[in-house]
């Protein structure tokens, strides 16, 4: 069972790269769980057509410890199996602590199967560093995909990721896998993101356009893959899964010094207005 984390900016596209990558890899006959790790419990919606999922948390204070799988655990398109850790009440209590709760608990009652072969990790924000490692700290996720663009925000916020990776890295074992660059139309992004993540000692592993069906699907509730089949970008994420299938390049990352990122940024991203 490989346990994978996907890790970038708040907003930058973690939860729809993950639901649409595990559509591709739901159809490539893979056996999935997505553990959406968010307070907002939105990291399974597509899969589930929107079906507001019970969170772990929430189920937990209604019901005690005496919980069924089934209450909290939904499969989805493909069969892919969902659930939502939540979140403590809001501005109170642990929020790496609920998910390690979380996480037990799924444990204990079962949900990682011997037949899965991947549980995805959807970790909100790029506080590694932070309470929201925990699938990385608690050793559980031993792969990692850092989400970014080629806007600056990003890209300082997936170095920060790589820090966070290489520090953990000795104690529980987590590699980076790779870097995907979820478009916004940057100048020169592909090769910025990519010369970034091969600094990294990493590599790009995909390139996802920025497209307006991305929304069309989402507003319908499905994934890309789901609502329209045939398109170029479910396409794109048919050929991320099977590049992420494929993946042996696992690597500690060596994150960039601040003044050679913004280097990167400067001789990449102004190109075009040279
Ligand atoms: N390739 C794309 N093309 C167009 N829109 C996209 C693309 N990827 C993501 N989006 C849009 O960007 C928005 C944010 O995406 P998403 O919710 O997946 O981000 P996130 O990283 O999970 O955010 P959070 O950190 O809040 O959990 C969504 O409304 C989604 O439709
Ligand atoms: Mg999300």
């Amino acid at each position: 069972m490989r346990q994978v984390a996907i890790y970038g900016m708040g907003g930058i596209g973690k939860s729809t790269i993950t639901q649409n990558l595990c559509a591709g890899l739901g159809e490539m006959g893979k056996q999935l769980m997505i553990v959406g790790c968010g307070p907002t419990a939105y990291s399974t919606r597509l899969i589930l057509g929107g079906v507001a999922q019970p969170t772990v948390l929430e189920t937990l204070l209604k019901e005690g410890e005496d919980i069924r799988l089934e209450q909290i655990l939904k499969e989805g398109f493909a069969k892919i199996k969902c659930v939502e850790t939540g979140c403590p009440e809001p501005g109170v209590g642990c929020f790496s602590r609920g998910i390690i709760t979380s996480i037990g608990l799924l444990e204990r009652l079962g949900a990682f199967t011997s037949d899965l072969d991947y549980v995805f990790y959807d970790v909100p924000g790029d506080a590694v560093c932070g309470g929201l490692a925990t699938p990385i700290r608690e050793g559980k996720a031993q792969e990692v995909y850092i989400v970014t663009s080629g806007e600056v925000m990003s890209l300082y916020a997936a170095n920060n990721i790589a820090r966070g990776i290489q520090k953990h890295a000795a104690t529980t074992g987590v590699r980076l896998g790779g870097v995907i660059c979820n478009s916004r139309l940057v100048d020169g992004e592909a090769e910025l993101v990519s010369v970034f993540a091969t600094e990294l000692g990493s590599h790009m592993i995909h390139f996802v356009n920025r497209d307006n069906l991305v929304q069309r699907a989402e507003i319908n509730k499905r994934t890309v893959i789901d609502y329209n089949s045939q398109s170029d970008q479910a396409d794109a994420y048919r050929v991320l899964a099977r590049k992420i299938d494929a993946n042996k390049v696992m690597v500690i990352p060596q994150p960039l010094e601040q003044n050679r990122l913004d280097e990167l940024i400067v001789e990449h991203g102004l190109l075009e207005a040279v």
